[in-house]
Parts: structure tokens; C-alpha cells; sequence
């Protein structure tokens, strides 16, 4: 089984961070965390270290990874072009979950961008993870700490449930701040376009970029309790996901109850992702439920998504039910990700 190193979140052992810098410098493997999720690292400017990573997730060659620095200062090493607006964003969003799609050096390899000219860059905002780029002194791609198609991870305990015996080490520091992966945002296109929502919000980007499109994978949409498998899932727990569309609260509670008592009739319990408001109307029913927090509270939802699929998945439920927040903020990323996840979306 993998080693797991507990360091401080806020000033890391320096000795378990040469360990680990040791290791990225040495092709390995490392899974460390970031603000958002834990990541999986190796240098990214060694082609066999990338081809691990590829390996050791499942994850198919086609999709392409983020590069890590410590320093915006480091962006000549991968980079070629930064536009001035890509300039303005990095200095306004870094360190923090906001990756940059710029146009890269030739000395990336191809298997971190999938064969593109760009390449995806992003400064985290984490001790640790900065620590351990800095130590390295290489850049570290990272993709998302999991098994392909899996939820990300958010502690190190998902690290090692997942990857546990394919790794050389996991620092473990604790559980992560924001819970959902970076805002992808591709600024070699005017305006620039969200790639993939994050946890940096879309109204803040527009603070700074004026208007930003989103660029939106066209999802399919089902009635109620069709066949199952109709969706290429990601960020999936093993249950079947069932997510009610729409972001009235009402009637996404009443469409919850209904698919509650559908499947309780046919002798299936379901797991359910609640917010704390909505418990009590479920207090009849013989399911199970995780607690993601207050309705309002976007920033807890999105801490506690992941643990609570895995928590559901945990107590054995073939079923998860969950509803989409509202539109705004973190919530774009929130409904992206349960949609990602979902076998069945219900309107
Ligand atoms: O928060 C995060 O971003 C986490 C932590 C570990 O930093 N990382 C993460 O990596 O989520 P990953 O590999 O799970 O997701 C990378 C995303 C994918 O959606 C990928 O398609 C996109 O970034 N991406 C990477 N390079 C790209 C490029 N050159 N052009 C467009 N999209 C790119
Ligand atoms: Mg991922």
C-alpha cells in the first residue's frame, strides 16, 4: 500500500516535501493537495512520468492535463504567448482555481496537451502544493487524483481508495478548501470561453475579462426513470446518479419525494444529497441521506459534493438522488459536475 505523509497544511514539513520533490524529480508519482482537489503530480516535462500518470488513472490519452507552477514568473517555461489579458487574469486570480489555456512551448510534450498547441496552466492556492513545485523546480502536471470518470478527490483517503496501490506517496494534509476542480478558462480565443466551470466564478471573471462565454457540452435530457446509461459519466460514484433538473427548490424537494417513494415501492433504498432544509421531508422515508450544508451556502455544497457521493456510495446505495442549484456562482460548477455524474437527468 501507498505511503501516506501527513504534513501541515499551513507551513509543510520541509522534509516530507524534499521526500516528495525527490521523487516528482525522479519521474515518480506523487499525490498532493490543492485548494480545490487532490492532484496527482509528476514533472510534466518528463514524457515517461506523464505517460504514468495516464496509466495509473485509466484515463484516455485524448484528454489533456493541467501544468502546475509556483510562480506566474515560471510561465516562459511552457508558455509562449501571454496576452495582455492573460497577464491580468493570472495577476488578479493566482495563486488560486483559475487554469489558463494558453498557447504553448515546444518543450511540453505532446502527451500533456493531447497533442494541441496549448497548454493548460494553473498556480494553486496551497502551501503544500506550492511547496512542493517550488522543491521540485520543475513544472508538475496534475491531473485530478482518482480513477478516471470517478469523483474527484478531496481527501487523502479518496486518493488511496482509489490509486492507493499505484502510487509512490500521498501528502496528506487534511481535507481541501473548495471541493470542486479549477475554472478552465481559454483565453487564445476573444472573448475567452470557460472551458469548464470551477471555483472561480464566471461574475468574477467578467469583473475582469468583460464578457466571457461558456462554452456548454450540449447534455441530453430524460424523462423519469428510463433506461439508464444514455450519458458518457464523469465525476460518477459507482451508484446511479438521478439529478432533478431546474433550480426551483420546491419543486425539486416534491420531484425527490416522488422518486423516493418510486423506488422504495420496487424495494430499492436510495441515497440522498440534501441540504440541511430539506431533511425533516424526508423523515419518513427509509433512505439514506448525506447533508451538503445550508441551501444558500454554495461554498459548503461545493466543499462537501464529492465526500458525499463517495459517502453514499459507501453505505452500499445503488441509487443517489440530488438536484442542481441555483445558476450562479459556484453553483454553475456544481450543477456541471452532479450533470457530468448523472445516469438520469429528470425535469
Ligand atoms: O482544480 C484542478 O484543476 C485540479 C487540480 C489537481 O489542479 N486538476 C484537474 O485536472 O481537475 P483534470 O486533469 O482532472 O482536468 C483538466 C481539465 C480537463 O477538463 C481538460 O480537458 C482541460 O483541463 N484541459 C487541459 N489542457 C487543455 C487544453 N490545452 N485545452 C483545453 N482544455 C484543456
Ligand atoms: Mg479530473
Amino acid at each position: 500500500m501507498v505511503r501516506l505523509l501527513a504534513v501541515d497544511p499551513q507551513s509543510p514539513q520541509p522534509e516530507a516535501i524534499r521526500q516528495a520533490a525527490a521523487l516528482i524529480r525522479r519521474g515518480e508519482l506523487v499525490a498532493f493537495p490543492t485548494e480545490t482537489v487532490y492532484g496527482l503530480g509528476a514533472d510534466a516535462l518528463n514524457p515517461q512520468a506523464v505517460a504514468r500518470i495516464f496509466e495509473v488513472k485509466g484515463r484516455p490519452a485524448h484528454d489533456p492535463l493541467i501544468v502546475h507552477l509556483a510562480t506566474p514568473d515560471d510561465l516562459p517555461r511552457i508558455t509562449s504567448v501571454v496576452s495582455p489579458l492573460a497577464r491580468r487574469l493570472a495577476e488578479t486570480f493566482w495563486p488560486g482555481p483559475l487554469t489558463l489555456v494558453l498557447r504553448k512551448q515546444p518543450q511540453v510534450p505532446d502527451s500533456v496537451t493531447a497533442g494541441l498547441d496549448t497548454v493548460a496552466v494553473r498556480v494553486p492556492d496551497h502551501p503544500v502544493a506550492l511547496a512542493l513545485i517550488r522543491e521540485s523546480n520543475v513544472p508538475v502536471a496534475a491531473p485530478s487524483a482518482n480513477l478516471f470518470g470517478r469523483s474527484s478527490p478531496t481527501t487523502a483517503r479518496h486518493v488511496q481508495e482509489d490509486l492507493g496501490d499505484r502510487l509512490a506517496l500521498i501528502l496528506d494534509a487534511g481535507p481541501t478548501m473548495i471541493g470542486v476542480e479549477s475554472t478552465v478558462l481559454d483565453v487564445t480565443s476573444s472573448p475567452p470561453a470557460i472551458l469548464r466551470p470551477g471555483g472561480v466564478t464566471r461574475e468574477s471573471l467578467e469583473q475582469v475579462a468583460g464578457r466571457v462565454l461558456l462554452r456548454n457540452q450540449e447534455l441530453q435530457v430524460e424523462t423519469p426513470l428510463p433506461s439508464p446509461g444514455l450519458m458518457a459519466k464523469h465525476y460518477a460514484p459507482r451508484a446511479e446518479l438521478v439529478l432533478v433538473l431546474g433550480d426551483n427548490d420546491a419543486y425539486a424537494l416534491e420531484k425527490m419525494q416522488e422518486l423516493a417513494r418510486r423506488y422504495l415501492d420496487v424495494g430499492i433504498q436510495p441515497g440522498l444529497l440534501l441540504v440541511d432544509e430539506e431533511v425533516l421531508y424526508f423523515s419518513g422515508l427509509d433512505v439514506q441521506v448525506f447533508q451538503l450544508g445550508r441551501g444558500k451556502d454554495l461554498e459548503q455544497i461545493a466543499r462537501k459534493l464529492y465526500a458525499g457521493l463517495r459517502a453514499l456510495d459507501d453505505l452500499g446505495v445503488k441509487v443517489i438522488l440530488a438536484r442542481c442549484f441555483e445558476k450562479r456562482g459556484l453553483g454553475l460548477a456544481i450543477n456541471d459536475r452532479l450533470r457530468r455524474a448523472a445516469s438520469r437527468l429528470v425535469e
